[in-house]
């Protein structure tokens, strides 16, 4: 077997199920091959270590946009700024961008305590499903109620949220995009009707501000409205809520951190921040190469698919002492879980903030959680349970 191959092959191991519960031993290995070109021909860069991660992520030279990739040119044109250079990158954040500072966040605060406490007194402390009972309902209520989403339509948007983030994968791993096409065509009808509904009115949530922008004509194009709230919603409940799940199963698998925890509440972010390195919820994302780019020995042409395995930079030896130790005192806030860059995460604050509620909560009120049951999501792209099943000595209300 070739170098090549055997990458390759490490690479295809990643997409298989049995993967699924615990990636990090095949991350592991292709971080110490990388850098290191894969895929058909050798054709794409794939990164792994933390300083290479950070170093493309931050680099102008390297594209969001992956449609320039030759193998990725007929996958249908999006809006969403995600996948934007700059200017139109710079200009549609920037109209988004005063909703998710870190003090708008922070005054939702009281907000996803109601819910949490609201969704605790609920659960069978018997057999609670924390992915179905709060990891998905608190932060789609959210960010429903921050768009101006009605509560009543939450119910469509489990199912198309689903698969879109499943075609991540397919974007990865060249698998079949029809079902994204049909799922995003879903989603934009549904806005285009909600949109048409706002027109004229002054209400103050965020699709609504969004709308009069659209008015004016200048700023945003219905198809960048409708790409941006399909972004918006779908990133701002996926990604908590198997933040949430990786968060909890990291707990239940080191009892004394969970011990710590569940002694000194306090310590809630800290076991946040550390999920999101030991664990993260995004564990890839794509560049193209502007231009050309050198890295190691190697020379890449303009177009070259570049894979940023987050997930694997979170647990190099390099940047973390003693990566693989879940460490909730850890303190460090280095990990890429958000990115880094131009397109760092917009929603940090946000996601900070609900999912340390959820376990400052969670440590003060469940009483000695033990893990009955957990299964993965089938996605590599987007990493979490899908189910994650407790039973408990009691949730006080
Ligand atoms: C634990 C939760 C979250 C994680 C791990 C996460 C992760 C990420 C990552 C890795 C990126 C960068 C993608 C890239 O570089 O190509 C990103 C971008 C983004 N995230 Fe999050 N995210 C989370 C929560 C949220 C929330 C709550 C929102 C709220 C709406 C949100 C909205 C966005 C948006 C709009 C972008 C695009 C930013 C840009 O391109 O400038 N995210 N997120």
């Amino acid at each position: 077997m070739t170098g090549l191959d055997s990458r390759n092959a490490l690479l295809a191991a990643l997409n298989r199920p049995s993967s699924r519960a615990d990636p990090y031993a095949l991350l592991r290995r292709l971080r110490e091959v990388s850098p290191a070109t894969v895929g058909p021909g050798g054709t794409m860069l794939l990164v792994a270590r933390h300083r290479d991660c950070d170093r493309v992520l931050r680099d102008p030279a390297m594209s969001s946009d992956y449609r320039r990739a030759p193998a990725l040119s007929s996958v249908r044109q999006t809006r969403m700024f995600v996948t934007l250079d700059p200017p139109d990158h710079t200009r549609l954040r920037r109209l988004v961008n005063k909703a998710f500072t870190p003090r708008a966040a922070a005054a939702l605060e009281p907000r996803a305590r109601a819910i949490v406490t609201e969704l605790l007194s609920t659960a069978d402390p018997d057999e609670f499903d924390v992915v179905s009972g709060l990891a998905y309902p608190l932060p789609l209520r959210i960010i429903c109620e921050m768009l101006g989403v009605p509560r009543g339509d939450i119910g469509l948007f489990a199912d198309w949220s689903d698969r879109l983030t499943q075609s991540l994968d397919a974007l990865m791993f060249r698998g079949d995009l029809a079902d994204r096409d049909q799922a995003q065509h879903e989603f934009a009808a549904y806005f285009a009707d909600l949109i048409a509904h706002r027109r004229g009115r002054d209400g103050d949530d965020l699709l609504s501000r969004l709308v009069r922008v659209e008015e004016n004509g200048d700023r945003l194009t219905e198809d960048e409205l409708i790409s941006t709230l399909i972004l918006l919603l779908t990133a701002g409940h996926e990604t908590i809520a198997n933040l949430i799940g990786n968060t909890l199963l990291a707990l239940l698998h080191h009892p004394d951190q969970l011990a710590a925890l569940r002694a000194d509440p306090a310590l809630a972010a800290g076991a946040v921040e550390e999920a999101l390195r030991y664990d993260p919820p995004v564990q890839l994302v794509a560049r193209t190469v502007r231009g050309g780019y050198r890295i190691g020995d190697l020379d890449l042409p303009d177009r070259t698919l570049v894979l940023v395995l987050l997930g694997a930079a979170g647990r190099d030896p390099g940047a973390f002492p003693d990566p693989d130790r879940y460490d909730i005192k850890r303190g460090s806030t280095a990990h890429l879980a958000f990115s880094a860059g131009p397109h760092f995460c917009l929603g940090a604050a946000l996601a900070r903030l609900q999912t340390t509620v959820v376990f400052e909560s969670f440590a003060g009120r469940v009483v000695d959680p033990e893990l009955v049951e957990v299964t993965h999501r089938p996605n590599v792209v987007m990493r979490g349970p899908g189910r994650l099943v407790i039973r408990t000595g009691g949730i006080a209300c």
